[in-house]
């Protein structure tokens, strides 16, 4: 990160995002991502300044070597096809930035899917966190089974299907029906062939950001690594908590710190379109060019759309949780205010 905004930091001058942006030939869409990576920057000590004042280059941070990245990401549990990737993410990050590269050639070289599955599937935290989810799915429709069947499960932005692998398992034998949606076709084509023997499940396409208005009810809605795709979350949990059943739940999981490797990578994914907002301009991360909602914020922001917030993991003093990715249990509670027919049709 600072080797590619070094050269713009030339001299003890200050320099303002725009004129940094601007000599680093930064893709206006991304522009957000450069304040990231300055605020970044600042806090490891190697500029000093704020957005306000502008940045002056204020002394090197150790530059892992590649070597070094690929020991530190076998210790955190990250296979070897996700360590490859962020090498050549950092590699390519002037044409990342410029926008004369796409993070998804990177990504999905080919249309593989090999290190999408190491990104979000064959890792330490993903398999915690995806077993985590799978547990708490099963336990939920255990408990609805005996007023629902069968049970209904929506899984939003379900990608390559790391964590619906996962809760697939764990549903053995119980009585659901799953609707497996993303935003993109690309992935409800391999997933239709990839879970072909669940005769229970069926594949669509949702975009959490449109459509959430008109889906039918459901008991489950699963989001992995998706809701942050929130143009307002306010907004988009307010549509979960409307479109479930009471005393159904969401299950999300989040990552709740963006670190380093993800504001060179994988945040490129997060820049809006031409025709679209940046997620997060009119919710609680507006001002702040942050993706990711912290723990607090998440228990805050599923609360106040009326969720009890009933489970959060790993715990703090589990060796994953420094990693930053939780799962969230959020039930939308059995009330009074809700008609008697709620159960099984819309309000
Ligand atoms: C980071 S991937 C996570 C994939 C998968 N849930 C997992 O954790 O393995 C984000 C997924 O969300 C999808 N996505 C992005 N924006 C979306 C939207 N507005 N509505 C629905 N899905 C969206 C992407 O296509 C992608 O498959």
């Amino acid at each position: 990160m600072l080797a590619a905004v070094e050269p713009a930091l030339s001299g003890s001058d200050i320099r303002t995002v725009d004129d940094i942006a601007a000599r680093m030939e930064f893709a206006p869409r991304h522009r957000w991502l450069l304040r990231q990576w300055l605020r970044a920057l600042a806090a490891h000590g190697s500029v000093e300044g704020d957005s306000d004042r502008g940045y002056r280059y204020a002394g090197p941070v150790r530059e892992p070597a590649r070597q070094d990245l690929v020991e530190v990401c076998a210790d955190l549990g990250y296979s070897r096809p996700l360590a490859t990737f962020l090498q050549a993410s950092d590699d390519h990050l002037t044409e990342l930035a410029s926008d004369t590269m796409r993070l998804q050639e990177l990504l999905f070289p080919n249309g593989d899917m090999t290190t999408a599955e190491a990104a979000y599937r064959d890792n330490l935290s993903s398999r915690y966190l995806n077993l985590a989810a799978g547990r708490a799915v099963a336990d939920l429709v255990d408990g609805l089974r005996g007023d629902r069947s069968p049970v209904r499960i929506l899984e939003l932005g379900a990608g390559i299907g790391g964590t619906t692998d996962d809760v697939t398992a764990a549903l053995s034998g119980l009585p659901v029906e799953y609707h497996f949606t993303d935003v993109s076709t690309f992935f409800l084509e391999a997933a239709k062939s990839r879970f072909a023997d669940y005769p229970w499940m069926r594949f669509g396409l949702v975009d959490m950001n449109a459509d959430l208005g008109n889906q039918p009810r459901y008991d489950i809605v699963i989001a992995a690594n998706v809701l942050h795709n929130a143009y307002d979350i306010g907004v988009t949990l307010g549509q979960l908590h409307d479109l479930l059943n009471p005393g159904g739940a969401v299950v999300v999981i989040e990552t709740c710190h963006a670190h380093c490797e993800q504001l060179t990578s994988v945040h490129f994914l997060m820049s809006p379109g031409s025709d679209q907002p940046h997620a997060g301009l009119t919710d609680v991360r507006a001002g702040t060019d942050r993706i990711f909602l912290t723990e607090d914020e998440w228990r805050e922001q599923l609360v106040a759309s009326g969720f009890t917030p009933e489970l959060v993991l790993p715990e703090a003093d589990h060796p994953v949780a420094m990693l930053d990715q939780r799962v969230f249990l959020g039930i939308r509670p059995l009330s009074r205010l809700d008609p008697p027919d709620a159960a099984t049709g819309k309000e």
